[in-house]
């Protein structure tokens, strides 16, 4: 049984003073049994996360980590290390809004998934494909080369201590969720291409899926047979919308 997975990420969103709202906002929430639930801060408030939620059964990860995993010369990045020791468990690499807008590309992102895990961190690896992409039917293609460049980088091992987020692009910040139908198409093609290389690991890792999930639409996705929960953007920064897809997750 793979237990799901609500996980917000924040991206460049907030001040000191909407994260204290925030905070507060999550820790009124139930949490519902059975469901892990993990906030993605920017980096700068990941230490008042970390205090604010102290005692609070809700994980913290960071958005991006250096290719470096320990401290050292590389200006202006944050090294797995540091995002271990101030208190993250785990850290997106690979999100699209990097890869597309920062041009990162699947080595780096391959680095980073290491980086992450000889820290202690487990890497969200995400994947997905643009609305050209889909609509020319590379879909699959995309996404199994995305996942193909860390399993021939660092083997498919690697994804017995990992998460990994389908993401459309064309879904995200745009108010266009992938129907149920089409998210399981893709979760499913992920899972059997880590299945071609080792059967544990493909039971066991679990998918989440992310674009313009809302309460809405969150059970109805999370019903899917490979959606183990998703990845949360906007509705994130709402702690009342998050807390319900939350639950969403664990009915
Ligand atoms: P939205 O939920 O705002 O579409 O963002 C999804 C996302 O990119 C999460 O990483």
């Amino acid at each position: 049984m793979r237990r799901p997975l609500v996980a917000g990420n924040w991206k460049m969103h907030g001040t000191r003073a909407s994260v204290a709202e925030l905070i507060k906002g999550l820790r009124q929430l139930a949490m519902p049994a059975g469901v892990e639930v993990a906030v993605f801060p920017p980096c700068l408030y990941i230490g008042q996360v970390v205090e604010g939620l102290a005692g609070k059964s809700i994980l913290v990860g960071a958005q991006n980590c250096a290719v470096e995993p320990l401290q050292g010369a590389l200006t202006g990045e944050v090294a797995a290390s540091q995002l271990q020791d101030a208190g993250c468990s785990l850290v997106l690499v690979g999100h699209s809004e990097r890869r597309i807008l920062l041009g990162e590309s699947d080595d780096w992102v391959a680095r980073k998934f290491a980086a992450a895990q000889s820290c202690g961190l487990t890497p969200v690896l995400c994947v997905g494909e643009t609305r050209e992409q889909r609509e020319s039917g590379k879909t699959l293609e995309v996404v199994g080369r995305q996942l193909d460049s860390v399993i021939e980088s660092l083997g498919v091992g690697v994804f017995a201590q990992a998460v990994v987020a389908y993401e459309p692009v064309w879904a995200i910040g745009t108010g266009l969720t992938a129907s149920p139908e089409q998210a399981q198409q893709v979760h499913a093609a992920i899972r059997a291409q880590l299945a071609a290389e080792n059967a544990d690991v493909a039971r066991g890792v679990r998918i989440l899926y992310g674009g313009s999930v809302k309460a809405a639409s969150a059970a109805e996705l999370f019903g899917m047979p490979d959606i183990d929960g998703g990845l949360v953007g906007g509705a994130s920064l709402n702690a009342d919308e998050f807390g319900a897809i939350c639950r969403a997750a664990g009915s």
